[in-house]
């Protein structure tokens, strides 16, 4: 449905806060790059503890992270051959997650029925995705479609996200383009308008006005002269649970968001940029490049975003029943959705899990 852009004030449904996911989606929890054949790492996604390993094939597999025989966690173990072997007593796990061995067994004799859930686990644009829900709808639900990827035109920046905060926290960042006021000394957008608002069960677009000016706009392609004042539109889809958005053609930007836990949160960005430097050699140091825009010239952003999202979180926290007050429709509609999702089918976290290394920030491909 098509939504006044008008900005009203409205009071927040705290219970977005609480919200929990619809887990039939393929959620990105890992870059490829982080797992290489032959190893295994734990991955949580909504308090669902999971070992994802990547056999001395290369194939992926991805098991329940505690073990049939006693609840160990299985990504403490390693990998031999297309299975993983538990640390405690070395039974064997196939990618199905049927125990196939058990090293101190006779021979002859039968083995126990032992048997850990496995996850629909796949390898695309990067990243490592899991399917948290019923595995049989796995196969029907499709991955963001990204045509740049692999397009010689377009320099891509992978830019990993931790945030401690309730997803739908960090997805209303995503959608809120009138926070640029935050960012005014690194060059951000300014002068915001909302446009167009359009809404369905699962999606929220919303078309916006912003404008740049600056040195880095201009390298980045996103103004025309740094000395001059550019006016774009920018047009933001959050199809649950992802995100893209896209700048007038000269960027565009795909936001992966992995719900860890109730605070804790996780985004894999692939952002698409047309860089204002000679083509050639943009191809030849392509992946330095991307670092180097990655590290200092968007990592300020985001270290700015996250104090905004942990400070909301904990505020939050301190007061479940405050009352706050939102002027953005794009917004109020976005909560909208995280909330009927969590209706379509409820699924909150039972266990806690290992906690993943902090240092994958630092690893981007
Ligand atoms: S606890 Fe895993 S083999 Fe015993
Ligand atoms: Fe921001």
């Amino acid at each position: 449905m098509e939504l006044a852009p008008t900005l009203t004030g409205q009071t927040v449904q705290n219970q977005v806060r609480e919200a929990g996911i619809n887990p039939n989606y393929w959620y990105p929890v890992a870059w490829s790059t982080r797992l290489k054949a032959g190893e295994v790492m734990p991955v949580k996604i909504w308090g669902q503890a999971i070992a994802v390993f990547r056999d001395t094939q290369g194939q992926l597999q991805a098991l329940e992270d505690a073990c049939p025989h006693k609840g160990v966690a299985l990504h403490k173990g390693e990998v031999s051959g297309d299975r993983l072997l538990c640390p405690y007593h070395g039974w064997e796990f196939n990618g199905a997650g049927q125990c196939v061995n058990i090293p101190y067994f006779p021979s002859d004799q039968k083995l126990p029925c032992a048997q850990a859930r496995s996850y629909p686990v796949q390898e695309q644009l990067s990243i490592i995705w899991v399917f948290p829900g019923d595995p049989s709808e796995a196969e029907q639900v499709p991955l963001p479609t990204v045509p740049e990827y692999d397009d010689p035109n377009w320099l891509m920046v992978p830019i990993p996200g931790k945030f401690n905060a309730h997803f739908s926290i960090c997805n209303e960042n995503t959608m809120d383009v009138f926070h640029g006021f935050l960012h005014r000394n690194l060059q951000g957008w300014f002068d915001p308008k909302l446009l167009h608002l359009h809404q369905t069960d699962t999606d929220v677009e919303a078309d916006y006005q912003v404008s740049y000016q600056g040195r880095l706009s201009q390298f980045l392609g996103m103004s025309d002269r740094g000395d001059r004042v550019t006016t774009r539109i920018i047009s933001i889809r959050y199809r649950y649970p992802h995100y893209s958005n896209t700048l007038e053609g000269v960027s565009r930007m795909y936001l992966m968001r992995l719900p860890v836990s109730p605070t804790e949160t996780r985004s894999f960005t692939l952002l698409f940029l047309k860089i204002r430097l000679p083509q050639t050699l943009v191809t030849v140091v392509r992946p330095l490049l991307s670092r180097v825009i990655w590290r200092f010239l968007l990592k300020p952003f985001l270290d700015q975003d996250v104090e905004m999202i942990e400070s909301e979180q904990r505020t939050y926290e301190g007061d479940r029943q405050r009352r706050y007050v939102e002027v953005n429709p794009a917004i109020i509609a976005l909560q909208r959705v995280i909330l009927k999702q969590d209706g379509v089918q409820s699924s909150h976290p039972t266990s806690q899990s290992p906690h993943v290394d902090d240092s994958e920030l630092a690893s981007i491909p």
